[in-house]
């Protein structure tokens, strides 16, 4: 096992001490906020196969992982073939532009009528800075800018019975009102004793002080606990009239009952998570700018698209595959076989794997999604509502709007106008494309008003439940720990597994680079050690 730069640092720290273990760091050329250790690769590299002779890999499906596993098996000189069957790289990773034609499972086809230079990410449309897909955009070229993952301005919209329901909130107003109360009320209660079991006298002193700073809240009345650390709203909330030369009007704070019985605080929650929180990137021009940045560093060549893998199986040698072309069926044989398809996709394929591998590929579960991108001939969201980038989230079957976070200023602009999972997603999914944008400017209009109905250019709607080679929009486990997932990890005989669902950051693209890395690594483990 490699040892990493944590378990090196950690022993130095319960040798030496904090101040042994800083120092160490900076020899290290670490500061203590260096970036934390990425799941650990040993790229293979050509000169690992000298006198070994050549090895074949074939590589089912070129979305991430099929195209990580090219990219690091080919530089290192194994001899690949990827079988896609689309006619494009990337997989999930699906960027809709002008002239964009697909006929989904269900018989609707729609060809994207955006104008040049517009494209909505049907996929992902969003990258963590720590994420292993930002190491291969440098190290590809792909170049990167801002993605607008949360924005003050956006709105969060909860329909319920409440006093905020049907109201657009703004994020930046729901966070106030929901820290100012928080505080408020922690502060009370701190200050008349009902943490004193918990706090010392000085640990109380600094959470009020805490509690006053994150919730703008008053200070201590003395004599009156009910007046004291009283949060009546401020600027942070947003203004009526802004302030100019003279005092702006701040808007008054939503009642504490509301702001708790509509749940808009969290929301906030969200935006604290490992793979959510700001600062996020996307590639300029589009997702699919990656998958495309693989396929010439992978060669064009060895990517065969519009092959249809109709069976696979381990031979005595190796592998084989049956795929079906435009020119019938062919038959490839390689060394080794890297199946890089959803797992639920893998599994109905005609296969020799034994009966408990096929039934540990059909045990992930399949979630949905759903998106629909609506250009507008006027970018309303900055005129109008001052909003550049970011999110509106909604408790109705819209899920998030996301506002472009390019572009500014333009002529134009895509705006996604769901983003949807689950039983929302399922719901606009069994519409046809032209009642899913009916249904998402009426849903739209009630948070943005009329503006949300004009201007409309195009629109382009994906379903990833009936989405031809993907069937779902990523998959679960039941369970980790019942068998099937870590049969998968294992190869079986010359076939492994590889995708996002293989990893514990599924639903990313990172999590199908740290698989396909994992494949590679262990397969060519296999190839030195024999
Ligand atoms: N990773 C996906 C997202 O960020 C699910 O929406």
């Amino acid at each position: 096992m490699p040892q990493t730069r944590r378990d090196f640092l950690k022993q130095v720290g319960i040798a030496g001490g904090a101040g042994v273990m800083l120092q160490s760091m900076g020899a290290l050329g670490l500061s203590p906020a260096a970036a934390a250790d990425r799941p650990p690769f040993t790229p293979p590299k050509p000169d690992d196969l000298r006198g070994r002779g050549t090895k074949s890999v074939v590589i089912l499906g070129a979305g991430i992982a099929g195209l990580t596993a090219a990219y690091e098996l080919g530089k290192a000189g194994y001899r690949c073939t990827v079988l896609e069957a689309r006619d494009r790289p990337g997989g999930r990773s699906w960027t809709i532009r002008k002239g964009t034609k697909e006929t989904d499972l269900a018989g609707n086809t729609q060809t994207a009528g955006f104008s040049a230079g517009q494209y909505m990410n049907a996929g992902p449309g969003r990258l963590p800075q720590h994420h292993l897909t930002v190491d291969y955009c440098r190290e590809l070229g792909v170049e990167l800018e801002t993605f607008v993952n949360a924005n003050a301005e956006g709105y969060l919209y909860r329909v319920g019975n409440h006093g905020l329901s049907g109201q657009p909130v703004r994020h930046r107003a729901a966070k106030a009102d929901t820290f100012g109360y928080i505080s408020e009320l922690l502060a009370k209660a701190t200050d008349q004793g009902a943490l004193d079991t918990y706090l010392s006298a000085s640990d109380k002193d600094a959470l009020i002080a805490l509690l006053r700073s994150v919730g703008s809240i008053g200070p201590k009345v003395a004599g009156d606990p009910a007046a004291s650390y009283r949060y009546t709203g401020g600027g942070r909330r947003g203004y009526e009239v802004e302030p100019g030369v003279t005092a702006g009007t701040p808007l008054p704070p939503y009642a504490l009952s509301d702001v708790l019985a509509s749940g808009i605080g969290q929301y906030f929650s969200f935006e604290l998570g490992w793979d959510q929180a700001m600062q996020m990137l996307q590639p300029v021009g589009g997702m699919d700018q990656i998958a495309y940045a693989f396929e010439r560093a992978i060669g064009r060549g060895k990517i065969r698209y519009g092959t249809e893998v109709v069976a696979y199986r381990n031979t005595s040698q190796g592998v084989e595959v049956d795929y079906r072309t435009n020119g019938g069926q062919r038959t490839v044989d390689a060394d080794f076989l890297v199946c890089a398809l959803p797992p639920h996709i893998a599994a109905k394929i005609t296969s020799n794997l034994p009966a408990e591998v096929v039934t540990a590929l059909r045990s992930a579960t399949v979630t949905n999604a759903g998106k629909i991108g609506i250009e507008y001939g006027r970018r309303w969201w900055e005129l109008d509502h001052g909003i550049y980038g970011g999110i509106t989230n909604a408790n109705n079957e819209l899920g998030n709007m996301w506002y472009p976070s390019s572009g500014f200023h333009g002529k134009r602009g895509v705006m996604i106008g769901y983003y949807n999972t689950g039983a929302s997603a399922n719901t606009y999914g069994a519409l046809t494309p032209q009642q899913r944008l009916v249904k998402a400017l009426e849903q739209g209009a009630q948070i943005h008003g009329p503006a949300y109905t004009r201007d409309v250019r195009a629109a382009f709607s994906t379903d990833w439940a009936t989405n031809r080679y993907s069937e779902g929009a990523w998959v679960g486990w039941r369970s980790r720990t019942d068998g099937n997932y870590d049969r998968l990890l294992a190869p079986t005989g010359n076939i492994y597994f590889a995708g996002d669902h293989m990893s514990y950051t599924i639903a990313w693209q990172h999590g199908a680079i740290v698989s396909a890395r994992a494949v590679v690594e262990s397969l060519h483990q296999r190839v030195t050690a024999a």
